[in-house]
């Protein structure tokens, strides 16, 4: 075929996905630069590349121009920072023809481990819309790739994602989980408790948000108080020490708070590794496991492969249960702290019924406005500090679970 006709082709096949099995999984290894130096048979088949054309070219040989530049601008520099990472992928055969993968990459020895399984989560159909966008706009607007992934990292937020970390694990345990039900396997237990570690992290991350946004707000409500109750002179004096004490607590509340929600990030972070370096290695045990039944590939030695892999894999289980112990450590420290945090709270809650009173007596209308702020404000820190403990003792809760079913499941 000339290559008129070649490209004639790959424009008819580039509609055309190829499809492939939730069972199949692939795999590659790189060196540090990202030139691949192995590779599994699902890998070079769905590729549609002998292994001769893959073995020592860049992995950029399959790059679909769907993928916006910001994703492989985070994914390398993540990667440099000896970070997993984990991304949607769609890749071009050699044919013109597509196919989506769920990517998970690892720094090993020397190099990148890549083991890919089939997505089909809700997750992935809203990243699918995420990237045409991007592609778009970097095209339109001629976005560096970090200004792209400035803009992804944005639109993560807003879909209400923390941190690439937090993406990461639930699109991964969203995915594994889905294809473990596709593929009508029993679900794994330590994940489903991950799965439910997750939002509650974010839930007590958020309550710790609420009252330190309250405390923004309302920081210059009692200043101003002080200074109407100046001007009223000796009728003022007792709203000026309710105003005084209610400073003095509510600064207190947000220098308690700035340690918590410091410790609210450790934990969800922790959270968010543990659960992804967790499925990870399940997909890495699987895809060594097959390796056995696999169809040899000339110039690539399954045993060296599986050893990667393998080693790799019982590195990411022993540090995702490493952090479990530290969350726990870490949500005792978290009790004591809310407990701190109420004892100001009923502080707080005290002197808002005096200034009630004296406000009531005084009928200042600038004064009674000034006192119902800080009513909202000590509403926000009350139900800000009843969903932290929620999310607290469900932390603790699915935390004692998870290291239980660790102990029991044959991972
Ligand atoms: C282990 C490993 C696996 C990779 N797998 C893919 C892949 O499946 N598809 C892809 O387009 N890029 C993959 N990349 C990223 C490529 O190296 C490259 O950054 C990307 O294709 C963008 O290429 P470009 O910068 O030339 O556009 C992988 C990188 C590593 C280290």
């Amino acid at each position: 075929m000339d290559s008129a006709a070649v490209y004639e082709q790959s424009q008819l096949y580039r509609e055309i996905e190829i499809p492939f099995s939730f069972a199949e999984i692939f795999f590659s290894r790189t060196d540090g630069r990202g030139k691949i130096q192995s590779g599994n048979e699902v890998f070079q088949r769905i590729s549609g590349y002998s292994w001769s054309e893959l073995a020592g070219k860049p992995h950029n040989i399959i790059r679909h121009e769907g993928v916006p530049r910001a994703v492989f601008w985070l994914l390398w520099e993540r990667l440099k920072k000896g970070l997993q990472t984990g991304a949607y992928v769609k890749n071009k055969s050699k044919d013109g023809r597509f196919y989506w993968v769920y990517a998970i990459i690892t720094p090993c020895e020397g190099g990148y481990l890549s083991v890919r399984i089939k997505p089909n989560s809700g997750i992935f159909g809203v990243v699918q819309a995420e990237y045409s966008s991007l592609v778009r706009m970097e095209a339109e607007e001629r976005l560096s790739p970090a200004e792209s992934a400035t803009r992804l990292m944005a639109r993560l937020s807003a879909l209400g994602f923390e941190s690439y970390d937090a993406f990461m694990a639930t699109s991964l345990s969203a995915e594994f989980s889905g294809r473990e039900e596709n593929l009508q396997r029993q679900p794994r237990q330590t994940l489903a408790l991950y799965e439910r570690l997750m939002p509650s992290a974010t839930r007590l991350l958020a309550a710790a948000r609420q009252i330190s946004e309250g405390y923004l707000t309302y920081r210059f409500v009692p200043l101003n108080l002080l200074v109407h109750a100046g001007q009223i002179g000796e009728a003022g004096a007792a709203i000026a020490t309710i105003s005084t004490n209610y400073n003095t607590l509510s600064e207190e509340i947000e220098r308690g708070l700035e340690g918590f929600l410091e410790a609210a990030i450790r934990v969800s972070q922790t959270i968010n590794v543990g659960a992804f370096l967790l499925a990870t290695s399940y997909v890495q045990q699987e895809i060594a496991a097959s390796f056995r039944q696999e169809a040899a590939i000339e110039g690539v030695d399954h045993a060296t492969e599986k050893n990667y892999l393998n080693q790799q894999q019982l590195t990411y289980q022993g540090e995702a249960l490493k952090s479990l112990t530290g969350i726990e450590q870490e949500l005792k420290s978290f009790f004591e702290m809310v407990s701190e945090m109420r004892r100001l709270a009923s502080g707080l809650a005290a002197i808002r019924i005096m200034g009630k009173v004296e406000s009531g007596r005084l009928s200042v209308g600038v004064v009674k406005d000034l006192i119902m702020d800080l009513e909202a404000f000590q509403d926000i820190v009350q139900s800000g500090l009843s969903d932290i403990l929620q999310a607290n003792s469900a932390l603790k809760l699915d935390t004692s679970r998870l290291l239980e079913a660790y102990s029991t499941e044959d991972v």
